[in-house]
């Protein structure tokens, strides 16, 4: 008799259509705007750090919460923005923001609890959510501003909410939630009793605008878990250095999970990012200076291509709208650049929906993130798309 390998709870998940595009990008030699991480590297003195950390011999097992000199960088630049965490009992490292979030969800799920999330939503939240008997209840951003309205927030909290996920700057959209908004989303989880879980990987990668944790709105310290990643602020997504801060009972919970599932997180990796969070403020500027450049490019050129371009506000990534430039909808478009003489990958951004019928089909996403010469040479292919 045949075996069925796969457990009940991961049938209903395919592989992703990130998985599907990248293979089609690499047959068909596309240049490749789809996949969310830079094709340049990271700070020179970042991996110095962790190469020192190797030969000095720092590869045993890190402390489960982390290394003290990780969390201490941690708390410290938390200071700067007035949020107090201990470094010992409210910081914690994580195999990413990924695990993190993991861990974080797994911690405060039970069955049957409600989670706000919002649409076009990042993939990973929403499989988390489920495979713990939560259920995912998604509000839309309205595009073309990818704006939440208030109304429609209010009505998804119910007393059954247990928590809201908050992803700003957020992929895919770009945006950056505004203090305004921020309070919104603070009263209404003040009202119904809830957690706030946030997805802060991009804080770092802000454009004219600055990020806000809604952690450090008024109330919301003691309610909320900050998740964020050392992997886009210093453009070295392989290394999966992500981190929690939290309240005391959250973090024993998240930590108590951490325990079975990896139990510790690679000591060298750690002992750079640490300096790299000891050296942001000399580090920030220029990276971000290299991003609005190739920002300002892309953005410009795929404006002249006929692309209606929501200009990013943050993240690595540029939403462009197709409706001027074909008939066909988001899925059919990017496999047709893939394929065509056109080689450039981008994704669809319905995938990020639900409920992919009623999604807008008319966006694709480009990540900017790349060398200013595999800028330049996708924009080059991008202009056979007149002879599509
Ligand atoms: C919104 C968001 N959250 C989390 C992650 C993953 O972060 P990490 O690599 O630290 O697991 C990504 C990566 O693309 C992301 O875009």
């Amino acid at each position: 008799m045949s075996l069925n390998w796969m457990a009940e709870k991961l049938r209903p998940y395919e592989p992703s259509i990130f998985a599907t595009i990248g293979r089609l990008a690499l047959e068909n030699k596309c240049v490749n705007f789809g996949q969310g991480f830079p094709d340049f590297d990271g700070p020179r003195m970042v991996k110095d750090a962790a190469c020192a950390a190797i030969s000095e011999g720092h590869n045993q097992y890190a402390p489960l919460a982390g290394t003290p000199q990780i969390r201490q960088a941690l708390a410290e630049k938390y200071k700067q923005i007035n949020l107090d965490y201990d470094a010992d009992s409210q910081i914690s490292i994580f195999n990413g923001a990924t695990q993190a979030m993991y861990a974080a969800l797994t911690a405060i799920v039970n069955p049957g609890d409600e989670v706000i999330v919002f649409e076009p939503t990042y993939d990973t939240y929403n499989p988390i959510i489920e495979m713990n008997g939560g259920i995912p209840v998604p509000v839309r951003l309205h595009p073309p501003s990818f704006h939440f309205e208030l109304q429609e927030l209010r009505s998804a909290f119910s007393p059954r909410t247990r928590a809201i996920i908050i992803n700003t700057p957020h992929n895919p959209s770009s945006r950056v939630f505004t203090q305004h908004e921020l309070s919104d989303i603070r009263d209404l989880c003040l009202e119904f009793n809830c957690i706030a879980i946030t997805d802060e990987v991009y804080e770092y990668l802000v454009f004219h605008t600055e990020h806000i944790s809604i952690a450090s709105l008024e109330g919301m310290s003691e309610r909320t878990i900050i998740i964020s990643s050392s992997a886009k602020t210093f453009a070295l997504t392989g290394w999966k250095i992500g981190y929690a801060l939290a309240p005391v009972a959250a973090t024993e919970a998240m930590r108590r999970l951490h325990q079975y599932i990896a139990f510790a997180v690679s000591t060298p990796l750690q002992l750079g990012i640490a300096r790299g969070i000891e050296r942001i403020d000399t580090l920030l500027p220029a990276m971000i200076q290299r991003l609005k450049r190739k920002r300002t490019l892309m953005c410009n050129q795929l404006e002249e291509l006929g692309f209606n371009v929501l200009r990013p506000q943050g993240t690595f990534f540029i939403l462009a709208d197709i409706s001027k430039l074909t008939k066909l909808d988001d899925i059919s478009f990017v496999r047709k650049l893939i394929e065509s003489e056109v080689r450039v990958a981008t994704i669809p951004v319905s995938v990020f929906y639900r409920d992919t019928q009623t999604a807008p089909k008319n966006y694709i996403r480009f990540c900017f993130a790349k060398k200013t010469s595999t800028i330049e040479k996708g924009l080059q292919q991008l202009q056979k798309i007149k002879d599509l």
